[in-house]
């Protein structure tokens, strides 16, 4: 088997202070330091889970059945509280292809319009998984038409939520509890196809839609150490040094307790060149004990940048699939358990993140090679009660960039803003967040989404963006209503 880092070089340090300094000690060198730097600690507390995250650049997603849609305390907790969704069942093989090349679409759209009409993002679960699948897949079924089946349902699904979804979660679960490293849970997929399954998948993804985040998902694979989890390092490791797309890993996350070294788990999954998401969290459990663990989860994620999300499995417990043991952060009438708070405060707590991304990488991950110094654009200073703005390279690769966008409030508070630029040399952008984006030739204006429109006299909110292009900082105005 390949070399696996445990606690011996894959983990990453915590990021609030060393990347504090590093963050203030380049944007010094460019003379906007006070603009950030000053502004880094000092985000009011948020009030809900969503634009508690949003504030580190991340979000925070709840699964969603279109079954409870008629509850309306459902809805309105999903849409007061979260900033993404995971469609619960709605998006599995057999409920969206009940009949081969027969897409039955309309309860994953519903979640999906609601959550796009509300600025949400989108998680996509999930192409290929043994389990929920149509009874017309079966075991007489040839390889090479399993294959095509296989092919064209990644591809009309994909292409159906093309720019709605952000994450895909292309194969769930392929590999097997216990055993030796690396062995692969007995499907149709692994008697038809081979282990090679999974590659396929990946690529068949990455030809549906180049600018969508392909990850692998898979539970029990939190402890740094297990052999389900090294199975999976080794796949993504293995994927990265021969070009196979896979752009994130979902630790789906359902249990009693983080193990000791969830962190660490996260970080060496990150230090692999991939985003880490965690996709179905839910913590068996009650009181301050489930607070406390529910703590440590995310205060995991918050301390590894690339971990870029966290999505439970489900508002209340009266819905869980789970629900004998009230895993989640609301209680059957919705109240907020004591988990949701240690939650929001763990949300709050959180520095904001420098490389949250979103999208799809274009053709490399940008952190292979980062540009060699960071550059900024002029700060301009804010009017009184008005806002400025200034983009910042954040990474750089052949034929791509990613930059980050300081939106700054004047002495009085913001409540809405527009920001503007135009692009000097035919740059565009692939993929935005934080932001609603509107683009005419070389001009771009981005508004606020609604959840970080309100900005505190003297405070700032950020949005990011990956563009296509030689990295640029033109000069961006602001102006608020
Ligand atoms: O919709 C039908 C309904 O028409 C029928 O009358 C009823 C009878 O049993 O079944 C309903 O479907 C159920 C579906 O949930 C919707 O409620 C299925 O039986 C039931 O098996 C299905 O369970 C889902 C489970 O995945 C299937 O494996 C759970 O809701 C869902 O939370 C769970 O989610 C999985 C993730 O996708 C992957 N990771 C693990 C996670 C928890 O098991």
């Amino acid at each position: 088997m390949s070399d696996f880092p445990l606690s011996a070089g894959g983990a990453r340090r915590p990021l609030s202070g060393p990347r504090r300094a590093l963050t203030a000690g380049a944007l010094g060198v460019l003379g906007v330091v006070t603009a950030l730097a000053a502004t880094l600690p000092a985000n009011a507390a948020a009030s809900t889970l969503g634009a508690a995250a949003a504030q580190s650049g991340r979000y925070f997603g709840t699964a969603i059945a279109a079954g409870h849609l008629n509850d309306s305390t459902y809805v309105a907790t999903w849409d007061r509280e979260f900033n993404s969704v995971t469609a619960e069942n709605e998006m599995k093989w057999g409920p969206i292809e009940p009949s081969r090349n027969s897409f039955n679409w309309s309860q994953a759209d519903q979640i999906v319009n609601h959550a796009v009409g509300q600025g949400m993002k989108v998680r996509g679960h999930t192409l290929v998984w043994h389990a929920q699948l149509p009874s017309w897949i079966n075991s007489g079924m040839s390889a090479s038409d399993l294959r095509s089946a296989m092919t064209n349902h990644i591809t009309q699904v994909m292409n159906h939520y093309k720019g709605k979804v952000f994450a895909w979660d292309v194969v769930n679960e392929a590999f097997n509890d216990g055993g030796a490293v690396g062995t692969l849970r007995d499907s149709i997929f692994t008697q038809k196809l081979g282990n090679g399954f999974i590659e396929e998948a990946f690529r068949a993804a990455r030809a549906a839609d180049p600018n969508v985040k392909l990850c692998y998902n898979d539970y029990n694979i939190d402890d740094a150490n297990a052999n389900k989890t090294r199975g999976v390092y080794n796949m993504v490791k293995d994927f990265k040094a021969r070009g196979v797309p896979i752009d994130c890993v979902g630790l789906q996350s359902h249990f009693g307790n983080p193990p000791s070294n969830y962190q660490q788990n996260i970080a060496q999954f990150a230090a692999l060149g991939v985003d880490v998401q965690i996709t179905e969290l839910d913590v068996g459990g009650s009181g301050s004990t489930q607070a406390d663990a529910y703590r440590r989860v995310t205060q995991a994620c918050m301390a590894v940048s690339r971990c870029t999300g966290i999505t439970v499995w489900g508002i209340t417990d009266k819905y869980s699939w789970r629900s004998g043991d009230t895993p989640l952060l609301f209680d059957g009438n919705y109240n907020k358990k004591q988990a949701y708070n240690s939650v929001l405060d763990a949300l709050n707590a959180a520095t904001p993140n420098t490389s949250p991304s979103p999208s799809a990488t274009p053709t490399r991950s940008p952190s292979a090679s980062p540009s060699a110094s960071p550059s900024a654009s002029p700060t301009r200073s804010p009017l009184p009660g008005g806002c400025s703005a200034t983009i910042k390279t954040i990474n750089s690769w052949g034929g791509g960039f990613q930059s980050e966008v300081t939106v700054q409030a004047g002495s009085s508070a913001v409540n809405g803003w527009t920001v503007k630029w135009t692009w000097p040399g035919g740059q565009s952008i692939s993929s935005l967040w934080n932001g609603r984006q509107s683009v005419s030739g070389s001009s771009v204006t981005v508004t606020n989404e609604s959840y970080n429109g309100s900005i505190a006299a003297g405070g700032s909110t950020t949005f990011g963006f990956t563009a296509n292009g030689t990295a640029a900082t033109p000069t961006a105005t602001c102006t608020s209503p």
